[in-house]
């Protein structure tokens, strides 16, 4: 049967990619394929109605382009499941799970919670190398973003060793934050610091919510790169310290700080060597984050970079708003249908753009990280004074 694909163009294939993944929709049992400056992704039998309702770029449906992927020949894991599930609840069946290391992480539907230890052993099935399966039991919560997770299948040891950007991270998936789906935005980061450390020869970086160290491991790795991590949960910090090791990185060049942010940024007493101040500050935690950019402006240097994660519902394409003052960013927000249940994260973003205008920073750049809840994204503004 020919494929329901999306044609999109090349400059916003990653969006529609991310988007059509966090709600299930992109048929990974085919290959997306280029042509010119267009890139189309295969997309489920009849989701025609929810990949209008979630897509924010332009597109258009074609039928036909996708190749089979090479994985496809093993299967997925609704084929593999389909003696064993009633047809009824086979459109709940995950197409998109997480994998860290030897371990993969499942969101299920409740209707399919009887059947996860079945459901376990497929995906091992397909994934030979998996020492363990776990079902999440809740959304992130709590200081340290962490996930209580129910065993379904194998052994019950939540450490594993991760390779992400060229380098190998201890992580403890139920115990300290990691998201396999944020590469590319370390990714991301690390080039632009690391180009800026080419072009000034050393710089100092802090980041505030270090967790296991997706951002300061692979940039210790450029020898004009000094880091400072800090994270409340010690956990992610004794992680972190084994990462250093496990990357062969001197660890005079990454100090650890097991301890609240505020205290740190309120504290340059701390740490006996220099600096007190900062070339390049990471602040990833999406829904806190403005509350430390006041504190971060005592610790910047002349021409610091501030990478500011945030929450917001998609209300432009960031290339376009960067560079205008924050108010109009906030009236664009407060111009937007907003549901009242959410008014917390709806007030996110204008929140900490009030106090970006009030440090007189400003906007050089706007990145859609990642989607956050359906019409919600993280984004990340880089502020410079
Ligand atoms: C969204 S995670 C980001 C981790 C890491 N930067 C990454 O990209 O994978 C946020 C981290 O902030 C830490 N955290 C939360 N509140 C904090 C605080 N007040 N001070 C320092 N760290 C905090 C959490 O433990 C968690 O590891």
């Amino acid at each position: 049967m020919a494929s329901l694909c999306v044609k999109v163009d090349k400059i916003r294939a990653q969006d529609a990619k991310m988007a059509l993944l966090e709600h299930d929709l992109l048929d990974e049992d085919r290959e997306p394929l280029h042509e010119g400056n267009s890139i189309y992704f295969a997309v489920l039998d009849g989701s025609e109605p929810e990949v209008k309702s979630i897509l924010n770029v332009e597109f258009q449906f074609v039928t036909g382009k996708c190749p089979p992927s090479r994985k496809h020949r093993k299967g997925n894991l609704a084929t593999l499941l389909s003696n064993v599930i009633p047809r009824d609840l086979a459109a709940l069946i995950p197409r998109a799970f997480n994998i860290i290391g030897e371990i993969a992480i499942l969101e299920l539907s409740e209707q399919l919670a009887g059947y996860k230890n079945v459901i376990a052993e497929k995906l091992r099935e397909l994934h030979p190398s998996l020492k363990a399966v776990y079902v999440k039991r809740s959304e992130r919560a709590g200081e340290f973003r962490t996930s209580e997770l129910d065993l379904a299948w194998g052994q019950d040891d939540p450490v594993t060793t991760h390779a992400e950007n060229e380098c190998k991270f201890r992580v403890d998936v139920k115990n300290a934050f990691f998201d396999p789906r944020l590469t590319h935005e370390h990714a991301r980061i690390i080039d632009i610091v690391t180009d800026r450390a080419r072009e000034r020869g050393t710089l100092d970086v802090l980041d505030l919510f270090c967790g296991v160290g997706p951002f300061v491991i692979p940039l210790a790795k450029n020898p004009g790169v000094r880091s400072w991590a800090v994270d409340l949960n010690p956990r992610a910090i004794e992680l972190l310290e084994a990462n250093l090791k496990l990357n062969k990185i001197d660890p005079a060049r990454v100090k650890c700080h097991a301890m609240d942010a505020k205290e740190f940024l309120e504290r340059p007493d701390l740490d006996s060597r220099p600096p007190r101040l900062f070339d390049a500050i990471i602040l990833n935690l999406p829904r806190k984050a403005h509350e430390f950019l006041q504190a971060c402006h005592g610790r910047a240097r002349p021409g610091t970079i501030l990478f500011w994660y945030t929450i917001a519902q998609d209300f432009f394409d960031g290339k376009f708003m960067a560079g205008k003052p924050p108010v109009a960013l906030i009236e664009t927000l407060h111009g937007l249908e907003k549901s009242s249940e959410e008014n917390e994260i709806n007030e996110l973003c204008p929140r900490g753009l009030e106090i970006v205008q009030e440090m007189g920073y400003a906007i050089k750049q706007i990145t859609r990280v990642k989607p956050f809840s359906p019409y919600k994204y993280i984004y990340c503004f880089e502020l410079q004074p």
